[in-house]
């Protein structure tokens, strides 16, 4: 059985006075609802706030604080970079590697990101690994291609037992903040596609359990119906992550 994940990319949003309020109010949705339990559950905050955020959801049942980005490096003299050893240490599961805001702004690489999956991997985190086209190549009909490349270029050279600890996360650039979701069938039809890409690659077992997460516009309005999709495992939630009741809106989007 695929796990069933939400994870809410809190980006670089809102204060520590502003945030510790709302993961409380989450926190207490989240004890009531017995229907959520069963969800895994990944809150990324800024990176300064995991070691509270870990505290304070200690005890909920399959939730989870993750990173929204970590070095490639080690350790060392690397002014400003925060270590996927450090997130660790304070808490953090999961690591967002390769978000389109990632890839645009800070210009990272294929190769960086195949060395951030890496290291994430061994100090025993989950890469949550993002993938996705812009509207340009989409209207180009190159979307397959371009995501085909992202997944080979920094994921292929893994052995089937460090790829299928990976989660991947299917989202259109051009869905990402815009209000545009892909369409049920655009979503499907994209994970059908690389679910297939992983079997050819690692066979079955391995494809059969990935998970693959829609993100891009995803809201407490149509996460039912992406949820709904047999490849779409759950889903990777910005905008709708940073408000308590949406969110858990969308953590019992699932069918049942
Ligand atoms: P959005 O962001 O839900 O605000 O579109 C998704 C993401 O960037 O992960």
């Amino acid at each position: 059985m695929r796990k069933k994940i939400v994870a809410g990319n809190w980006k670089m949003n809102k204060t520590y006075s502003e945030a510790v309020p709302l993961l409380y109010e989450i926190k207490d949705l989240l004890f009531k609802s017995k229907k959520a339990e069963s969800v895994i559950k990944i809150i990324a905050p800024p990176s300064l706030y995991i070691h509270d955020f870990y505290e304070t959801t200690k005890g909920l049942k399959n939730l989870f604080v993750g990173a929204q980005n970590c070095s490639y490096e080690e350790s060392g003299a690397y002014t400003g970079e925060v270590s996927a050893t450090m997130l660790k240490s304070v808490g953090a599961a999961y690591i967002i590697i390769g978000h389109s805001e990632r890839r645009s702004y800070f210009k990272e690489t294929a190769e960086e990101l195949k060395k951030k999956t890496e290291i994430t991997l061994k100090h025993g985190l989950t890469p949550i690994f993002c993938i996705g086209e812009t509207m340009e190549k989409r209207q180009a009909n190159e979307h397959f291609k371009i995501v085909e490349a992202q997944i080979t270029d920094s994921l292929f050279h893994l052995s089937p037992a460090d790829f299928q600890k990976i989660v991947l996360a299917y989202e259109p650039v051009w869905a990402i903040g815009t209000g545009l979701t892909a369409t049920t069938a655009q979503a499907q039809e994209m994970h059908h596609h690389i679910r297939s890409l992983v079997e050819k690659k690692y066979g079955n077992a391995v494809s059969s359990e990935i998970s693959i997460l829609y993100g891009g516009s995803c809201n407490e309005k149509n996460a039912a119906e992406l949820f709904a999709c047999p490849d779409v495992d759950g889903g990777l939630i910005g905008g709708a992550a940073l408000k308590a009741k949406e969110f858990i809106e969308i953590i019992h989007s699932f069918p049942a």
